[in-house]
């Protein structure tokens, strides 16, 4: 058996995070230049019917087994096995790489489990196709978040821009222009399941309120996807910042966030709004071309370097 390598791709979410989990649609998009990857090498010389992980950015070199349950490559290794009836545990060495940061809002457990479900379907001679391994992450992420609503690893798996909705499942978006975005890391890490949990918390506790802030999500995302598919940057822009009112409306937002959004609008962003689970993580801005030097410097300032752009669209 040769040595595999596979990869997948961050992501980020443009329009309605969370309430999407409530049923609402939202759009997200692919950050192709932030990946993990998941090398599989064979124990030739000594076979021990192990799987050895080793990700030296999460301090891991252990058996998988020993992995916690809700560890992304614990459950991906666990469910392709099962996925493809193989009982006797193959002897090899799965190595985990990554220029996607961990725990920031960017998909990391998503990524994580798409590229360990590739790498090891392939290692084992049975490459699985893109809907399975979608199906087999999504699995993954209800151990991790809890109650996903199954974008993140679509996106991921699938490595386009879409929008998804729970019941209707998801469709590519084509953009109707280049949208340059810029992401900067808040420097805080933060749980999406207890964010995820938190919005649930909120909506059993006072369920006329939130669910309106909830359904207002789910109708900015429907205008910023027709802005999106036609090319109207003002729309988009407009969209996001009234995303990101509401979801600080609910709670997500958070200082460190929130100063990286003055940031970037003060130097020029059109929109910036956080992305994904909130409350540390990354923000996610919308910048015009002219705008994107200086835009760019002062969130590298502001993020003490942790800031880079991506481009959806024409040039992606
Ligand atoms: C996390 O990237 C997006 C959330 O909406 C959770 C989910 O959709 O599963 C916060």
């Amino acid at each position: 058996m040769p040595a595999i390598n596979q990869s997948a791709c961050g992501k980020a979410i443009l329009l309605g995070e969370h309430a999407v989990v409530h049923g609402e649609g939202a759009i997200a998009i692919p950050l192709s230049s932030r990946r993990i990857k998941v090398r599989v090498e064979p124990k030739i010389l000594t076979p021990d019917s192990k799987i050895q992980v080793i990700a030296p950015d999460l301090g891991i070199n252990q058996e998988y087994t020993d992995l916690p349950e809700q560890h992304p490559v614990f459950q991906a290794v666990r469910l392709t096995l099962i996925e493809l009836n193989i009982t006797q545990t193959p002897s090899c060495t799965l190595l985990v790489t990554s220029t996607l940061s961990f725990g920031s809002g960017l998909g990391s457990s998503a990524a994580l489990a798409v590229a360990t479900i590739r790498a090891l379907s392939e290692f084992l001679g049975h490459p699985l196709p893109t809907n399975t391994v979608n199906r087999i992450a999504y699995e993954c992420e209800t151990y991790i978040h809890g109650n996903p609503s199954g974008i993140d690893n679509t996106v991921v798996s699938n490595e386009k821009p879409l929008y998804f909705q729970k019941s209707q499942g998801f469709e590519f978006l084509s953009a109707g222009r280049a949208f340059n975005f810029i992401l900067a890391d808040s420097g805080i890490s933060k749980s999406t399941r207890e964010s995820v949990a938190s919005v649930a918390g909120q909506l059993a506790e006072s369920p006329i309120e939130v669910q309106s802030k909830l359904t207002q999500i789910g109708q900015v995302v429907e205008q910023g996807k027709q802005a999106f598919l036609n090319g109207d940057i003002m729309g988009l822009a407009a969209a996001m910042n009234q995303n990101q009112q509401l979801l600080t409306a609910i709670d997500l937002s958070c200082p460190e966030l929130d100063q990286l959004i003055k940031t970037a609008l003060e130097a020029g962003a059109l929109a910036a709004k956080l992305t994904g689970g909130g409350r540390g993580g990354h923000m996610l801005a919308l910048v015009e071309d002219s705008k994107l030097p200086l835009v760019y410097e002062s969130l590298q300032q502001a993020s003490s370097g942790r800031a880079f752009t991506t481009t959806v669209g024409n040039q992606s």
